[in-house]
């Protein structure tokens, strides 16, 4: 231990009596075992954070940690309405909300990042409504290329664009449909909202799937052209 580090050790300690007795929430722990009442999240989202498809269960591991816990906080004050997270989401002080957005913030995507955003160089029919939005948009109705924000093949940007690839296609036609009845906050500079409200309920449901099945189509894209990501059989 060098001496400089011993006025920082004093200082931290000096600070962690102001903090609560159990010290910093564990996000793992609360994704494990829950915490205040409300159930482990692994019951729901996976091992891994993964989600579960087939119960409609999104993903959560790789996602922004300002995204997730602004998700907590909304399903908690009712803004985003949502019957199966609400209690879970109160029972959450806001410095356990962090911690468990933080932690599935630091997992990693489930998504096979290359592949995925080849996909988005792949041909596409216009009648393939799915497709054509996600990655050209209806400049008709004004509404750009899912991709454009998302990232190619829905992978997502950065804290404040989520990943959409491989979401239950119930769970993202549910989001949408949110926005068009004013069930989920507009988050930043209300772009959803003003993308959803635009989209036909065949649109939706066409959009959902692409994005629902696109890692299963991105593999078999790789498996065709074997030279895109070096992949070995
Ligand atoms: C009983 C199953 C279940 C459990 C347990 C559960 N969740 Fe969820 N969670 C869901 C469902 C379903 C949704 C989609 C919400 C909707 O449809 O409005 C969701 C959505 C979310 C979202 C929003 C994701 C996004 O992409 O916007 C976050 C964040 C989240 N859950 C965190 C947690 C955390 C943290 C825990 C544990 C403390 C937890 N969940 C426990 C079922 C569950
Ligand atoms: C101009 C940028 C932009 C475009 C274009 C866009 N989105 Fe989004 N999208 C966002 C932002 C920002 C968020 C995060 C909203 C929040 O924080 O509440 C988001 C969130 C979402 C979510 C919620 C994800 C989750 O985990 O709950 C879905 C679903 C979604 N978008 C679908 C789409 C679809 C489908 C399209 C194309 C038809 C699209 N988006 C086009 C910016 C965009």
């Amino acid at each position: 231990m060098t001496p400089r580090s011993l006025p920082a050790l004093v200082l931290s300690a000096l600070f962690a009596t102001g903090a609560s007795a159990q010290g910093a929430p564990d996000g793992k722990q609360i994704s494990t075992q829950g915490a205040n009442g409300a159930p482990a999240c692994i019951t729901c989202h996976g091992a891994q954070g993964e989600g579960n498809p087939a119960a409609g269960f999104p993903q959560l591991a790789g996602l922004g940690a300002k995204y997730l816990s602004e998700q907590l906080e909304a399903m908690a004050n009712g803004s985003r309405v949502s019957p199966v997270m609400a209690a879970t989401a109160k029972a959450l002080d806001p410095a356990q909300q962090q911690a468990v957005a933080s932690y599935y913030a630091s997992l990693p995507s489930p998504l096979n990042i290359d592949r995925l955003a080849a996909t988005a160089m792949h041909p596409v029919k216009p009648a393939d409504t799915g497709a054509w939005l996600a990655t050209r948009g209806a400049w008709d109705k004004n509404v750009p290329a899912c991709n454009q924000c998302h990232g190619p093949g829905g992978i997502g940007v950065g804290q404040n664009f989520p990943s959409l690839a491989g979401q239950p296609a119930a769970y993202i036609a549910g989001q949408l449909r949110a926005w068009q009845q004013g069930q989920r906050p507009p988050g930043p500079l209300g772009l959803m909202p003003a993308v959803a409200t635009r989209l036909s309920d065949a649109d939706i449901d066409a959009v959902s799937a692409y994005y629902a099945g696109l890692p299963k189509a991105a593999d078999l894209l790789a498996a065709q052209t074997p030279s895109t990501d070096g992949a070995k059989p």
